[in-house]
């Protein structure tokens, strides 16, 4: 029954590249543009792709078939995908898009907000001649705990708002005008602007130290294992995967998809884009090293650090333009925080609509006055660490055990050989048994395991991050276990139309 583009009362995008630019614009996200090119220099420069690479041809890409075959197998959300198989195994797919709702998309729209307001600042350059100084005392007002909430900063606040907005804007409007649409406006926007920052980038004095120092390979850092580690979460993160999102975004294609190509062109666009965004980061850096005869580790600094306080210094000080620099920068990693932000609302609301039939509007206008609620914590003046400690729990241990249920789920539970018949029935390139199914069956669960237990051996030795014990248990760990404790309930709802009725014969 595929006519007027729906499958089953399901919508459908309208075109492929449509859902190519959609899943594109979920993995490309802040993590490319400002953590990818920071990992890089830690772990030994160019030897680190070493690492990388290995971990997107051995991990990533087969998870991203797998993801991506599922979703279009079983046309439905995870919930719904998951409960195909069989009803025991539900809450997993309700956990990975709670999750990801209620935890990482709360405080990833609020660096998007710090995004907007820097956005605003650009025009008069705004964060003076300290950024340091004007981004934790002025800006965030960091209180001196987890604990000390403080006042709700009211700048932020407001992009907030915005942010908010246009999440809810785009996915009410639905798959093909909503998603689609702003993605295609998104995409090349976000590719030409990338194009224009590094070419500008290159021309600065001091830029080829930078690339220097970000790509220098130091072989020696392989032998860390924290290198690995970093690489492999790395992965994780940047395709998006583990959340149930793009097991969402396959369930809108048509019957013919090309799933294996697909999953390779969207991983590879994405790890070429992180590289060469970083040649920009790097010729900036180099640049600021350069005009301040500073040393390079003076001015790179990790993450956050590094979009709200090396950069705004380092655009303070170009020669030319510095305010449209800062607008073309800020508004990239706007264009690209969006882009994922709404795919992680797609996988909850398309779980919610799955099961209890519920209109998209009702839905997504509920989840984002939550979002907007629940954000707020981190708009505190204590929201970086709350940030800080969400994050690691939900992407160091969450993400990772998901991500070890999915692979066991799929490769004994349901057999690897059964997806990979219909994937390749559907597809032109076919998915060879001995390269998939022992990613899926072995190295997968195992590297994830063997990351899973040195994060712990890590975790019991010393508290993260140095922040109280109690901090720890009480906003990190029990934000999982809570997920987890929703997750399961919701699974023991019924269904209003049993989940295996929609799938897809191969
Ligand atoms: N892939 C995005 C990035 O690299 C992050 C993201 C995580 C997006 C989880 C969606 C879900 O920034």
């Amino acid at each position: 029954m595929e006519k007027d583009n729906f499958i089953h009362h399901r919508p459908l995008w309208k075109t492929h590249i449509g859902f190519l630019f959609a899943a594109i614009g979920s993995a490309i996200g802040l993590g490319n543009i400002w953590r990818f090119p920071y990992l890089c220099y830690k772990n030994g420069g160019g030897a680190f792709l070493i690492p990388y690479f290995i971990a997107l041809f051995i991990i990533g890409i087969p998870l991203m078939i797998l993801e991506i075959g599922l979703g279009h197998k079983m046309r439905g959300s995870a919930p719904a995908s998951f409960a195909s198989i069989s009803k025991k195994w539900e809450w997993l797919g309700w956990w990975q898009v709670i999750f990801v709702m209620f935890g990482i998309v709360l405080y990833y729209s609020v660096i998007i907000a710090w995004c907007v307001s820097f956005f605003f600042l650009s025009f008069r350059l705004g964060w003076g001649h300290d950024p340091n100084m004007f981004f934790f005392k002025e800006f965030l007002m960091v209180s001196n705990g987890p604990f000390s909430l403080g006042d709700l900063r009211t700048p932020i606040i407001f992009s907030l708002l915005l942010v908010w907005f246009l999440n809810w804007w785009i996915v009410f409007s639905g798959v093909q005008k909503g998603l689609e649409r702003a993605n295609k406006i998104f995409m090349p926007l976000l590719f030409f602007i990338t194009a224009i920052i590094v070419f500008w980038s290159l021309g600065l004095p001091g830029a080829r130290e930078g690339l220097f120092v970000y790509l220098k390979p130091d072989f020696s850092r392989l032998r860390d294992i924290e290198v690995w580690r970093d690489a492999f979460g790395q992965i994780f993160f940047t395709l998006s995967l583990g959340f149930g999102i793009m097991i969402a975004y396959a369930s809108y294609l048509p019957r013919k998809s090309q799933i294996v190509k697909d999953s390779f062109i969207i991983s590879i666009t994405n790890c070429v884009f992180s590289i060469f965004a970083g040649l920009g980061v790097f010729s900036v850096l180099g640049y600021m090293a350069h005009a301040n005869s500073q040393g390079f580790s003076e001015v790179v600094s990790q993450s956050i650090g590094l979009a709200f306080v090396a950069y705004p210094k380092a655009i303070s000080m170009l020669p030319y333009f510095p305010q449209l620099f800062g607008l073309l920068f800020f508004g990239t990693l706007v264009i690209a925080g969006i882009s994922s932000a709404i795919s992680i609302l797609e996988a909850f609301t398309a779980a919610i609509i799955d099961k209890f039939h519920y209109s998209r509007k009702s839905v997504i206008s509920v989840l984002s006055i939550l979002g907007f609620l629940g954000g707020l914590v981190f708009a505190t003046q204590a929201g970086l660490y709350w940030l800080d400690i969400v994050d690691h729990f939900l992407t160091q241990y969450g993400l990772v055990l998901a991500a070890i249920f999915e692979c066991i789920i799929l490769g004994y539970i349901y057999k690897t050989k059964v997806l990979r018949q219909h994937i390749n029935h559907y597809s032109a390139w076919n998915l060879k048994k001995w390269w998939w199914d022992a990613s899926i069956k072995i190295i997968t669960p195992l590297v994830l395991i063997v990351l899973l237990i040195s994060s712990l051996v890590k975790e019991l030795s010393a508290p993260y991050g140095d922040y109280p014990w109690l901090a720890i248990v009480l906003i990190g760990r029990d934000w999982l276990i809570y997920t987890l404790f929703f997750a399961v309930i919701i699974a023991m709802y019924p269904w209003k139309i049993e989940p295996g009725e929609r799938t897809l014969s191969s």
